[in-house]
């Protein structure tokens, strides 16, 4: 994979810069088209898109006119076209924009951008065909776990129009804080909305939700009705929809904090800390008027014909615990919770419609039976897409796999997001037609700012927005062309993307000959220092480096803004251990923790309760079957190859070092997330030392092998050495 280094090598000007590529688009020998005092606008209806257009040259003052055949920008509606499709014709005296609706004149102007000619007032000639592959193009943004102003989901608006995505999936309810101003409950939000402390680290133990006091940090938010209809108005302008996502059954703290009547009646303590307490009892009718009631102000706020009510991840042990729930189950003939959770959302399904609106939920809603006329949101894998699409219903497709941008680069790719086909194999014919479309989901525990949220999003969400819209084959190296422009789009509009760090086959080297780096070890210019922190304006481009013994040296490439990107570090170290005449027995020692750990780090200064021992590294070892604990690897370790790759993946922090040298960090509170490293050493005994933490919530934790001879596996028992010395 070359990632971002074959963009920052290759801005290949015989490539248009469009993202997503569309339908059909032919270069033209023309000269190109150039804006000037002169130029007219005619267009046979006011919409956005002439805005949009008379705001790029705000100097030349364009009149709406007709009957004009020279330096003339004409937008005509074609009844022929779809609401979002449009054709584009730019030559020296037209640019002629014929649409099928004011999505389609908007996104022919947002093509027409990408061809602009550097700052120049002149547009590449060319004619472009174009409409969408598939009708819901999404973007979802948690705004529970972190909070985010209105000017910054204003900016997310701007970005995905100018990426053709038509749908802002709002994620405004989750255990971490309510987000919407209910008229009606006004706890919701005066007590829901706001969590003791700084927001920092998040932590799902420990939300502690409750009504600001002076002198005590509080964090949260929540947007008003106002602010909501102006956040409404301003994305249906750039032909986007809002899909509002109010969660339930689970996922619902702040309502269960603001009024506890909801909850569940059992002996269980009721904890306003943590989110394992986060369900409305489905055997109160109360809960359903409360529902009902909240989604009337929801229906008058948002026109989406689709209203998300979440439905993942439902704790069924309050409801399995609670005689109101038993009563409605032996009232309904329910034979279990899973047939409760349906019966809770067929409920609400049959109030959505009755209101002349259609329910989406994650595919948890499968459960115990699938409302008549749901549509499914798949999350957890394309099983429930596929059978929710099998029974006829559509279908958004959101799997882990490719779609959640709160994962890392290192699992989530650019390449990989590119790579993703929303249509599942196993669905034929009119199944296939139940698909949608798809989306990317970013989940805030871990994204608590802007910069954050943009690295997370950009680049890999234009990798996205093609999946979703064009309908050409793919091919990744001609996308890397063409998303280097467009990264200078987002370097002019101030936005964080995340830049890779340069690719290098191997990053720690063992071995007691020195090593050496060149330029043409990459296929861009490389920014090189041995000091993390100096100015990005000192480091200089690499041309030819020894490395340096037992010291590391960074490498990155430079966003345009002359910002550096994420670093590779390399190193080289001469601390071999040879391999003894007899070697030790196999396995490894591990130290083991039964306390609550935010970091590697914190597991380091940790005195153990138990050592025992390991064949592998597992969780085989774990001191409880429950959450939170740690756990700490030691022995030796000997590699087959001379040259080869480790994976270690976790949820949540995990580090490994060989020979006292940190290969990698994966440290920090996170989703399951895999980092790599590659890594040339002659034989020998290695010491290794892996330390994992889990902070609550799911566990795992792997250690693989990859090489020339060996495909990605887990590093066998055989390769393990315990003590050593
Ligand atoms: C989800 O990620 N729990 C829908
Ligand atoms: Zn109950």
């Amino acid at each position: 994979m070359l990632g971002l280094l074959a963009m920052v090598a290759t801005q290949n000007s015989g490539v248009l810069p469009l993202i997503p590529l569309p339908n059909r688009v032919v270069s033209l020998s023309s000269k190109p088209f150039a804006f000037d005092k002169k130029t007219v606008i005619t267009t046979d209806r006011k919409m956005f898109a002439v805005d949009e257009l008379r705001s790029m040259f705000p100097k030349f003052r364009m009149a709406y006119s007709a009957g004009v055949s020279k330096d003339v920008v004409m937008l005509q509606h074609d009844a022929r076209l779809g609401s979002e499709a449009y054709n584009l014709l730019v030559d020296r005296d037209h640019i002629l924009i014929r649409y099928g609706g004011d999505s389609g004149a908007l996104y022919a102007v947002e093509t027409l951008k990408q061809l602009q000619m550097g700052k120049s007032a002149q547009f590449r000639p060319v004619s472009v065909d174009d409409a969408p592959r598939f009708r819901w193009r999404g973007m979802h943004l948690d705004v529970s776990r972190h909070f985010f102003p209105v000017e910054t989901v204003k900016r997310s608006l701007d970005l995905m129009a100018a990426a053709k995505m038509n749908v802002f999936h709002w994620h405004l309810v989750d255990d971490g804080g309510w987000r919407i101003q209910i008229k009606k409950y006004p706890k919701l939000t005066e007590i829901g909305a706001w969590r003791r402390g700084t927001g920092v680290p998040w932590s799902y133990g420990e939300i502690y939700l409750e009504k600001p006091k002076p002198g005590t940090p509080s964090y949260g938010g929540f947007y008003t009705q106002d602010q909501i209809k102006d956040v409404v108005k301003y994305a249906a302008k750039r032909g986007i929809t809002i899909v509002p996502e109010i969660e339930m059954p689970g996922h619902t703290l702040p309502v269960l904090v603001a009024y506890p009547e909801l909850a569940c009646n059992t002996t269980k303590k009721y904890d306003s800390a943590t989110w394992s307490t986060n369900v409305y009892c489905a055997g109160k009718d109360k809960s359903f008027e409360f529902i009902q009631n909240v989604l009337d102000e929801v229906f008058q706020l948002f026109p989406s014909k689709v209203i998300h009510i979440g439905g993942d991840e439902v704790d069924k042990l309050w409801w399995n615990n609670c005689p109101d729930c038993q009563a409605r189950m032996k009232s309904e003939g329910l034979k279990d919770a899973g047939e409760l959770q349906s019966y809770f959302i067929k409920r609400v399904e049959k109030y959505i419609n009755s209101k002349g609106r259609s329910m989406i939920g994650w595919d948890e809603i499968l459960e115990g039976g699938l409302a008549p006329n749901a549509s499914v949101m798949s999350w957890r894998g394309n099983e429930g897409g596929i059978a929710a699409a099998k029974s006829g219903h559509e279908v958004v497709m959101s799997p882990t796999s490719h779609c959640y941008f709160d994962f890392g680069y290192d699992s989530t790719s650019t390449e990989h997001v590119y790579s993703w086909e929303p249509v599942p194999a196993e669905l034929t014919g009119k199944e296939r037609d139940l698909v949608i479309g798809g989306q990317c989901n970013v989940w805030t525990e871990w994204i608590p700012t802007r910069d954050r949220y943009d690295r997370m999003v950009w680049p890999r969400a234009f990798a996205m927005a093609e999946v979703l819209w064009s309908s050409r084959p793919k091919n990744w190296s001609n996308f890397q062309d063409r998303l280097l422009a467009n990264l200078r789009v987002l370097d002019a509009k101030n936005v964080q993307y995340f830049l890779e760090q340069p690719e290098i086959p191997v990053s720690f080297v063992f071995d007691t000959k020195p090593s050496y780096l060149s330029r043409s070890d990459f296929k861009a210019p490389v920014y090189v220092s041995a000091n993390l922190k100096a100015p990005a304006k000192d480091w200089p481009m690499l041309l030819s480096q020894e490395m340096p013994q037992n010291n590391s040296l960074y490498l990155a490439y430079k966003r345009g803004d002359g910002s550096l990107g994420d670093m590779a570090e390399l190193r080289a170290s001469t601390d071999i251990h040879p391999v003894p005449a007899s070697l030790p027995e196999n396995g490894l020692t591990v130290d083991t923790f039964s306390q609550k750990f935010s970091s590697v780090t914190e597991v380091e200064k940790a005195k153990p309760e138990g050592s025992t021992s390991a064949m592998v590294v597992d969780l085989a070892a774990r001191p409880t079957q429950n959450t939170p604990f740690a756990l700490r690897f030691h022995g030796s370790i000997r590699f087959p190859d001379r040259q080869f790759k480790l994976y270690l993946s976790s949820d949540d922090g995990s580090l490994l070092r060989l020979n006292g040298i940190t290969v990698i960090n994966n440290d920090g509170l996170h989703a399951a997330s895999a980092k790599s490293v590659g890594i040339k050493a002659v034989d020998g005994l290695y010491d290794l030392d892996l330390v994992y933490f889990d902070n609550g919530g799911a566990s795992s934790l792997k250690l693989e092998y990859e090489s020339a001879t060996t495909p990605r596996q887990a590093v066998p028992a055989s390769w393990f050495y315990r003590s050593t010395k």
